[in-house]
Order: structure tokens, then C-alpha cells, then sequence
């Protein structure tokens, strides 16, 4: 059992109210709270520690450079990496989907084919799309059913020999589907196709096993699980980060550098071009920590109860349509009612102290497959609670009833 009030006590900005109410929090998709020792580290680091990576024989720099590494293992640990070189800082899920795409883009050629699922963040479209237009290979989807799942059958005539990646993601941040990755892993291994999974809303809710998992790719965001923005990680096993170009060029991604030849770093410095996020790196360990405090089996099962609460209320509105139904689903509920544009309930909603997102959550291909130009999208986690619930149930139904 989780003392949620004594979690909430640890979140600063859940005590404040928005428009004169409490604030109730429930955009945890886009990006989770920070709590206070998180924050504190981030001052720690710039008033104690500051200084290059890396770079420097000085004191100060040492102190960074291991507080990095310190946290690159606890990474490595948190996922189960077989090495620490197997962890590469990024900026976030985003850049390092990128980086995939574009680093293996020397191993892909005309006629091969890139599956994504109908289920994707536009950050885990556009990369492959502008991959198969440098390269002459085919972009193919794997569809979605009514309930927000995959349809697994047709995933099995997508995959041929032509299939040189499939990219996917663990959780849809738009409909909280989780997808049965390890099924869709081994079956792309089957074809010799490489595959990156897309953890950034899987990892606030559940620790994933990389190794257990056999995926090629693993990549999320610090900031959606209680770290800051600015750094993400790439998992990539050994063998894929030593066969990928690098992204960027830069400072410390070289081994040594002429204007005749420049030969590249030893993992993970290849990929790691430029001065790192180093602060966000660190701290990134310091969420980690505090998550595994927690426990990522007392969140799950907590946010299981959020979930169920929050269905069972919200389905007693007239007129309000669940988008998502999937039988595994994580603490995401994605909705409209009757006709009522998402953002004008949004905007009423938000006058009552209450945050959610509203529009296309950067998924349109889910929209369009729906018909529909967005949802309303809330989404809880472990420091959330009931009563909240219960008052963004009564926020809702007085938006309703206002705009109907
Ligand atoms: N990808 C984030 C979300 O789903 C921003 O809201």
C-alpha cells in the first residue's frame, strides 16, 4: 500500500492552486511532476559541481564526470543493459528515435521496408518516413481495431524478409494501449528485422527488462518520469550502437581527428557528440532512485485502481465515449462527449484547476482512424488520487452541461 499523501508531500507543485482551486494534475503523459529531491539535486549540481565532462583533470570536473557515469550504471541497471556503453545520453525519446533512423540509414536500401505500428507518436512516424525517402524504402503499418489494439494477424503477413526494422511503441501515449511487445519482438527477430521499442510512456509505469525483452532498441524521456527535460535515453544492444552512424559529429565522439581522417569513440562516447545535458543526466538517476522507491509494482497496482475509479465514474456520463478500450491498458483514459469540441472542455476545466490534455496528442493517424479531430486525454499517476477524481468528474460534468 502507497501513503499517497505522504508521496504528494514530496511533489512542491501539487500543493498549489491554479485559478484560485487545487490543483489537480492529471497531464502526466506529456510530462510527469518533479519531486523535491529531484529538484534539489538540480541545485546541488550547479552549486556544488558544475563543470565539463569528460574533459577536465580538475576536481570539479571529476566530481561531474562520475556523478554521469554513476548515473549511466543506475540506468543500466534500472533497464537490466548487459553493459553501461549500451546507455546513450540523448536530449529524449525524440532525438534518440532520430538517431536510429538516421544511423542505420547506410544498412537500408530501396526496396526494403520500415513497419511502424497505427498506434504512433508522430515522433515514431516522421523519423522513419524521412528515412524511406533518403532511402527508397517502404513505410507499412501495422493496423489498429476499434478497441485501440494492434491486429497482431496482420503484423504477421507485414513481416517478410524486405522488413529491415519495425519500431513500436510500449505504450500509446494517445490511448494507453500497452502493446505485446515481447510477441512482436520475436516475431520480427524471426524475419533478421532489428526492433525499437518507444518506452517513453511505459517507463513512468513499469520497469522495462531489455535483455529479457531480446529488443534491439529501447528509448524514453527522463522528464515523463520525474527527471528533467533535456535527456532521454537510447538502449541499443552492443552489436546496433556499434553498427550505427553516428547522428552528430562533435567534440568527444572521436578517437582521434586529421582533415585527412577522423576515426570515431569507443561506445557510448560515438554517439554522445557535443557537451551532454549533464545536469539532466545526472538527475536523471536521482527519479530512477526515487521511482524504485516507490516501487514500480505499487505504482502499477495503484494506477490500476486510479484506472478502474476513473472508468467506472466517467462511463456514467451521458454522451461520453471512451477512446482505448484495450484489455491491457495503463492509467491513460482518452474520451469526448457528444459533440462538444476537446478543447472547449479543456479550457473550462482548466478555470476549475484542472489539468488534461486536449487535441490530436500528436497521433493523427489515431484521430483519423476515430473520425475525430481529437480527445480529451486524462492521465494519472502514482501521486493522484481519488478525490481528484472525483472532482475533475464533477469539472467535467458542469463543462458539459455548460456547453451542451
Ligand atoms: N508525447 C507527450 C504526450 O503524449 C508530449 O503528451
Amino acid at each position: 500500500m502507497l501513503d499517497i499523501q505522504k508521496i504528494r508531500a514530496d511533489f512542491p507543485i501539487l500543493s498549489q492552486k491554479v485559478n484560485g482551486r487545487p490543483l489537480v494534475y492529471f497531464d502526466n503523459g506529456a510530462t510527469s511532476q518533479k519531486p523535491k529531491v529531484v529538484i534539489d539535486a538540480i541545485s546541488k549540481y550547479y552549486e556544488e559541481y558544475n563543470a565539463n565532462i569528460h574533459r577536465g583533470v580538475h576536481t570539479l570536473s571529476q566530481l561531474a564526470t562520475d556523478a554521469y557515469e554513476v548515473s549511466r550504471k543506475k540506468i543500466q541497471d534500472h533497464i537490466n543493459a548487459k553493459f553501461s556503453h549500451e546507455v546513450i545520453f540523448t536530449s529524449g525519446t525524440t532525438h534518440a528515435i532520430n538517431m536510429v533512423a538516421s544511423g542505420i540509414s547506410t544498412m537500408i536500401k530501396a526496396g526494403d521496408e520500415v513497419l511502424v505500428s497505427a498506434l504512433e507518436h508522430h515522433s515514431n512516424i516522421v523519423p522513419w518516413q524521412m528515412l524511406c525517402e533518403r532511402t527508397g524504402a517502404f513505410l507499412k503499418v501495422i493496423p489498429m481495431n476499434e478497441k485501440g489494439e494492434l491486429v497482431l494477424s496482420e503484423y504477421d503477413k507485414l513481416l517478410s524478409d524486405k522488413t529491415k526494422i519495425v519500431a513500436v511503441n510500449h505504450i500509446s501515449n494517445a490511448l494507453g494501449t500497452i502493446n505485446p511487445i515481447q510477441y512482436l519482438i520475436e516475431k520480427a527477430h524471426q524475419y533478421g528485422a532489428a526492433i525499437l521499442i518507444d518506452g517513453a510512456q511505459a517507463t513512468p509505469h513499469l520497469k522495462p527488462d531489455v535483455q529479457a525483452l531480446d529488443c534491439d532498441f529501447y528509448v524514453f524521456s527522463g522528464h515523463k518520469i520525474c527527471g528533467p527535460t533535456g535527456v532521454g535515453i537510447l538502449y541499443g544492444k552492443e552489436e546496433w550502437l556499434n553498427k550505427l552512424q553516428p547522428f552528430q559529429g562533435g567534440g568527444e565522439m572521436i578517437a582521434t581527428v586529421s582533415f585527412e581522417k577522423t576515426t570515431y569513440a569507443e561506445l557510448p562516447h560515438k554517439l554522445e557528440a557535443g557537451t551532454p545535458n549533464i545536469e539532466g543526466g545526472i538527475v536523471l538517476g536521482t527519479a530512477i532512485d526515487y521511482l524504485n522507491e516507490i516501487g514500480f509494482e505499487n505504482i502499477a497496482t495503484y494506477e490500476q485502481e486510479l484506472l478502474d475509479y476513473a472508468t467506472s465514474k466517467l462511463i456514467q456520463i451521458e454522451g461520453l465515449k471512451i477512446y482505448g478500450t484495450a484489455t491491457n491498458k495503463t492509467s491513460v483514459i482518452s474520451f469526448n462527449v457528444a459533440k462538444i469540441h476537446p478543447y472547449d472542455i479543456g479550457t473550462i476545466i482548466d478555470k476549475l484547476g484542472i489539468a488534461v490534455r486536449t487535441g490530436h496528442h500528436c497521433a493523427q493517424p489515431i484521430m483519423d482512424y476515430y473520425s475525430i479531430p481529437g480527445t480529451i486525454r486524462a492521465s494519472f499517476a502514482f501521486y493522484n488520487t481519488k478525490e481528484e477524481i472525483d472532482i475533475f468528474v464533477d469539472a467535467l460534468i458542469k463543462a458539459v452541461s455548460m456547453l451542451s
